[in-house]
């Protein structure tokens, strides 16, 4: 059976094309390349170059290839830059989205998974954060994932879609084995700052607040590994296959790390970098920090990368690999 990845050029689609590669499946890539490089492309994989908005390409794509599974990772997915560029955002993230599902359900695909985020609960109340929680996202970057999320499962209503969406949450690391990693050199995320840091690629990491109401008074975030997160989403297409987990899925360990404590295990991992104090940053909640039980009732599922200075070590590994 063929899996239709779109953006498996990505950081987080070419750890899952690596994951059903490697359990023999046939996959077959669709990626624009603006953010997704090259290199990163498995030679075991077909690629298609061209956007998820262009209506031609994608019944081409689905004619010829007849995939019976998509998952969707193509996406804009910095928050800042969601605010300053909200219609981008809603373009690719909404608009592209709805064209690629109406291929997708015209060419009568099953399956369907989705790469959605915690940031459509906005800055919840109180953490662990279930599914439950009604969505309120604060940036376009959460609201034009989560218009889509909406669109999917009004389309499974009807009953014309099989659908998955996984809600992520601080997704950090790279493939132990050095195959791929995060390669955005502008990424924002925490692990991947103080990698850079630490290797001299930017000159600081600033801490965005220490006058939180938490523990050590940073924010406090839930980091999963990207290949653990890739294995949730192989587990989650066996469950579609078998008729068993359609739905929306947070996924996370379901423990929360202070960014005190993350920088504290890149200093430990990757030597001395120097550490600033500053302001907070606008848009961040205090702590987020997932409710996996839904998640972990529906698939068989051990988590085999969660030592947090393992994260930051193949973080940190694949960084000095790509910087010259
Ligand atoms: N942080 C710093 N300094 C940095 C970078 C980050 O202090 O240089 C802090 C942030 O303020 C935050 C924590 O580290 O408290 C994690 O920040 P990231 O940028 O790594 O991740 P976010 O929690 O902001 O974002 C993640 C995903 C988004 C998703 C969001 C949901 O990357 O895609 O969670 O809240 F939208």
């Amino acid at each position: 059976m063929t899996v239709l990845v779109t953006g498996g050029a990505g950081y987080i689609g070419s750890h899952v094309t690596l994951a059903l590669l490697d359990r023999g499946e046939d996959v077959v890539i669709i990626d624009d390349l603006s953010t997704g490089r090259r290199e990163l492309l498995d030679p075991r994989a077909r690629f298609v170059e061209g956007s998820i908005g262009d209506r031609a390409l994608l019944e081409r794509t689905f004619a010829s290839f007849a995939p019976t599974a998509v998952m969707h990772f193509a996406a804009r997915t910095v928050v800042p830059e969601s605010v300053a560029r909200p219609i981008e955002y809603w373009a690719t993230n909404t608009v592209f989205a709805h064209t690629l599902l109406r291929a997708a359900i015209g060419a009568g695909v099953p399956h369907f998974v989705y790469s959605s985020t915690a940031a459509v609960y906005g800055e919840p109340s109180s953490n662990p954060v279930a599914e439950s929680v009604p969505p309120q996202p604060i940036n376009p970057y959460g609201a034009s994932k989560h218009a889509f999320e909406r669109m999917l499962f009004d389309a499974a209503d009807a009953d014309l879609i099989v659908p998955a969406a996984l809600r992520y949450f601080n997704v950090a690391g790279a493939d132990p084995t050095g195959r791929t990693g995060q390669s955005t050199p502008q990424a924002t995320h925490l692990v991947k700052v103080a990698a850079q840091t630490a290797l001299g690629t930017r000159p600081h990491l600033e801490i965005y607040g220490t006058d939180w109401d938490t523990a050590d008074g940073t924010c406090v975030r839930d980091y999963i590994h990207v290949s653990d997160l890739a294995d949730i989403h192989v587990r989650i297409l066996d469950g579609l296959r078998a008729d068993s987990t359609t739905g929306v899925f947070n996924c996370g360990y379901g423990t929360g790390y202070s960014v005190r404590e993350v920088i504290d295990a890149a200093l430990r991992v990757c030597g001395a970098f120097d550490v600033r104090e500053g302001a907070r940053r606008a848009g961040d909640p205090a702590s987020l920090i997932a409710d996996t039980r839904r998640l972990r009732a529906a698939i068989d599922w051990q988590p085999q990368h969660a030592d947090l200075d393992h994260i930051v070590r193949t973080a940190f590994e694949w960084e000095r690999r790509i910087t010259h």
